[in-house]
């Protein structure tokens, strides 16, 4: 695979010609000088997602790297841990089913201030599977017809999380004392609008902004008359040759940028367990 240019402090390797990247050379438990911070933050918004094998963060560790991308998340219905609500222990014992994140979508798009992205450290991984994918919605944007463009330019999308949190597998972790716990919220019931069509806040790049997980339908057009574009559109978001596929080791991080990707967790190794912990940093209104 092709080196990336232009990074002083940092080597990176993509992983698909799509999207996404390995880079090495940092140790994301240190002091990380202002160049090397900003290299990382420029890989991110350059590949969508980047990935770190080895690395040794504790809580605060991961704390104070994912701070430096901006504040913390306290997710208002899937419960952080005890002493550090910021941290959600994302834990699938063996022999349970996968069903956090497992689908396609952009974490959180029914805020109204959307993520910004999140931050993954794996502490336990299965021998094979639990491999995380993520799909280039820069390039899906680029990848559509003149035509479409400008007609997604004058469409606003409602998300909400109602359909994902009160599905069959989200209904088991509400009250319960499971290995991801939800509580009940107002906020899955709230319709919240975006533009189908984002420009990334720093880099001003344009990106497809609907998934199949929270995006309900168009602003002004009934659900039904929405269903046949939004179909189209989520699946030509997450074509192949959008896509890059991580692959998980105990030490790995990985962070993402949810104004690029959409990403989606596999189900496909019931009998291991699997731990994770993931913090998100707070994004701002999209435009
Ligand atoms: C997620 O944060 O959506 C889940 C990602 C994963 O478990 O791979």
């Amino acid at each position: 695979m092709k080196m990336a240019e232009n990074y002083k402090t940092l080597e990176i390797k993509k992983i698909s010609n799509a999207m996404g990247a390995m880079i090495k050379g940092v140790d994301l438990s240190s002091d990380l000088s202002e160049t090397q911070f900003e290299e990382i933050r420029r890989a991110l918004f350059e590949f969508g997602a980047i990935g770190f094998r080895d690395q040794t963060l504790d809580f605060d560790t991961q704390i104070a790297f994912a701070k430096r991308f901006g504040s913390l998340e306290v997710h208002p219905i899937v419960k952080g841990m005890e002493a550090h609500p910021e941290i959600i222990k994302m834990h699938k014992p063996a022999g349970h089913q996968a069903s956090f994140g497992v689908g396609w979508h952009s974490d959180n798009s029914f805020f109204t201030e959307p993520s910004l992205g999140s931050i993954l450290f794996a502490e336990k991984v299965p021998p094979i599977g639990g491999d995380t994918l993520f799909a280039n919605q820069q390039l899906a944007y680029e990848h559509l017809s003149d035509g479409l463009k400008q007609t997604l330019e004058g469409l606003v999308a409602v998300h909400t999380a109602h359909d994902a949190y009160t599905s069959d597998t989200a209904l088991e972790k509400y009250d319960t004392d499971g290995p991801i716990q939800y509580t009940r919220s107002h906020i899955i019931e709230d319709l919240t609008e975006h533009p189908a069509i984002i420009s990334h806040p720093v880099t001003g790049k344009k990106a497809l902004y609907l998934n199949p997980m929270f995006t309900s339908h168009f602003k002004g057009w009934s659900v039904e008359e929405s269903r046949p574009l939004l179909d189209f559109l989520v699946q030509h978001g997450v074509r192949d040759d959008f896509q890059c596929r991580f692959t998980w080791q105990a030490g790995t991080v990985a962070i993402w940028d949810n104004r690029i990707v959409q990403h989606a967790a596999l189900d496909d190794y019931p009998d291991h367990e699997r731990i994770i912990y993931r913090i998100t940093v707070n994004g701002e209104k999209l435009r």
